[in-house]
Parts: C-alpha cells; structure tokens; sequence
C-alpha cells in the first residue's frame, strides 16, 4: 500500500529535525523583507483547526501535521475544536485576528461554513481544506481541498460484502454505525455503501445510528442493537474505533465477532489492523491520515501565489484478514 502522503512522511528523527532547521533558515532567509506575514522572521505562519481527537486515525492525523510543519519550517499555530463547529469558527477567527499567512482545517461538518470562510478571503487570507470538505456551493472559498473519497470507501466495503454474499438466498440483516451526524465522510461512506448494496436485494440495513466516531459511541450503540435485533449478520462500521468498540459489545452478548457477525470498517489503523489480522474484523477500507507533507507543499505554494489543484485526492486501498497479516509490520499509524 502506498499513500501520496506516506511516500515522504516517513523520516528518521535527526533527518527531520536537520530538514525541518534548514526549511526554517532558507523559509526566513527568503521572507524575511516581504514583512507580509505574522512569523516575527518571515517564517510562514500556518492556522490548523483539528477536528478533535476522537479516534486513532485522528490521533496520527496530528502527528502527521505537526511533524510536517516541523519539517517544512512553517509556524504552526494549532487548536482542536473537540468536535464542535462553533469551536472551528472561533479559531479560524482568531486566526484571521492574528494575521496568519493561511489556515488549513478540517471540518467537523459539512455544512454552515461560508460565513467565516467570506471572512477570511476579505482578510485575503487563503484556506486549504484537509480530510474533510464543506458544501459551500462557492468553490471561491477555499484553495485546494486535500483527502480521501469517501464516497469510494463506502462502495468499496459494499462491493465487497455484495461478493461475499452473492450465494445468500435469505435476508442478510445489516447494521450500521454512522460517523458524527453531519460530516462528510458519515454523509459518503454511507451513500457510498448503499449505493453497492443496492446490487444484492438480499442485504438489508435493518438498523443505522452514529457512534459519533468514537470507541465508546460504537460500544453503546452495538449494545442497543444487539438487544433491539436477534439477529445481526453484518456490521458496517464508518471507523475502525468504533468497531473496536462494538466487539466489546458483541463478545458480551456472547457472540464471536468475525464469525457469527462480519465486521466490515474503515481506515486501516493499528488497532483496526490488529482486529482484522487477529480474525475479529472481516474487510477494510482504507483512509489515509498521513495528510501532513501534502498539505505543507501546498501551504508553501498557496503562499507564494502559485496555482495549486482544487482537489487532490489520497491514494488508498482495502484490506482482508490475509492481506492486514501481511501488512501489520510496516503498519505506520
Ligand atoms: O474524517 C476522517 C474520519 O474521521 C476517520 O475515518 C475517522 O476515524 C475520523 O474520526
């Protein structure tokens, strides 16, 4: 598997810290009389807003941005909206205040941005969306938008549950645990899955709720179905933390997960690679956190003026239980 992000992500510490001081010396040497940003030394200044921290995919999502902007020498001014949208548009005000050269982010929501996305082109500040994209129809508002289809994700775990059942002559009964309401990749991964199911009329989504993408929210909302519906033969999951968190649920009803209920997720983190390798998760869709290098170039790039992309999608793949055995040792995240 490789990833645009993971090509050049992966560095020895003495390497990124040498690349990251030379970045910053030549970043300030060649900046430093323009006087048009907000670094004291004419280091660019970047404002991330993060959506939070609420799964392991997030978790090396910030480490990818943070060692990146090391790396590459720019300011990076972080702040982490613990899901909540108002939390975002507070800090891309105060970044807007401090004078940043370009805020990136990550929106925790799809829709209701426009507002303070005006705001910070009348500032003539340039913004980068990351992982996540909003709904604004005016495309104006932002520069690029960098991460997964999730639509493509989605349709992938469809097709391959769609193949795996292509003999079943009775109702499959599917269970669904939504991302956070409202956010693009619950809106896609869930279209994108209904789309492929739509091939078999045997697969049923009988149930579907957010877990909000947390290990805790995937626990509590499996524990309902299960009591709700005897019987469950498929659990699509729109992340590996929260279908961790639901074989917690389905071993305490006493049912063997990977066996009597096929567990079906998205990502491909440690953990969630671990259950798939262990037998416990049946297929992965992957999702690319490693998002940190891209979004730097182009922060350099959007900086100086240079057309860049409006979207640049992240190269990723799938997973069996076969393959993630393979794949478990050079896992990164
Ligand atoms: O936006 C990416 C999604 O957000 C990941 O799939 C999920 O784990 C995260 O919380």
């Amino acid at each position: 598997m490789m990833t645009t992000g993971t090509m050049i992500t992966r560095r020895g510490f003495g390497a990124v810290l040498a690349a990251g001081l030379l970045a910053t010396s030549l970043a300030a040497c060649a900046n430093s009389d323009t006087g048009d940003d907000a670094g004291g030394g004419g280091t660019i200044v970047l404002g991330f807003s993060q959506v939070g921290a609420e799964s392991g995919w997030r978790t090396a999502n910030t480490t990818s941005i943070k060692e990146s902007a090391a790396a590459a020498g720019i300011e990076l001014k972080f702040d982490d909206a613990q899901q909540k949208q108002e939390n975002q548009i507070k800090a891309i005000r105060n970044f807007i205040q401090q004078k940043v050269d370009v805020i990136a982010f990550s929106p925790v929501v799809e829709s209701g941005w426009d507002t303070v996305l005006k705001e910070a082109r009348d500032a003539d500040i340039p913004v980068i969306l990351t992982d996540r994209s909003v709904d604004s129809a005016d495309k104006s508002l932002y520069k690029s938008f960098i991460g997964s289809d999730f639509v493509k994700e989605g349709r992938l775990s469809g097709e391959w549950l769609v193949e795996q059942t292509k003999s079943a002559t009775s109702p499959v009964h599917i269970v669904e645990l939504q991302g956070t309401t409202g956010s693009a990749p619950a809106n896609d991964r869930k279209k994108g899955f209904a789309e492929a199911i739509a091939a078999n009329p045997n697969l049923k989504i009988i149930a579907s709720q957010s877990g909000d993408f947390t290990r805790a929210g995937g626990k509590q909302v499996m524990e309902q179905f299960l009591k709700a519906n005897p019987r469950i033969d498929v659990l699509f999951a729109h992340n590996d933390d929260m279908g961790l968190g639901a074989l917690e649920a389905i071993t305490a009803a006493g049912k063997v997960p990977g066996k009597d209920i096929t567990i079906i997720t998205i990502d491909a983190v440690r953990d969630g690679m671990q259950a798939l390798a262990d037998g416990k998760f049946n297929f992965i869709a992957e999702c690319s956190p490693l998002l940190g290098d891209q979004l730097m170039e182009m922060v350099k790039k959007v900086h100086a003026g240079e057309e860049v992309p409006v979207r640049v999608e992240t190269e990723e793949t799938t997973f069996t239980q076969e393959q993630a055995k393979a794949a478990l040792p050079n896992r990164k995240y």
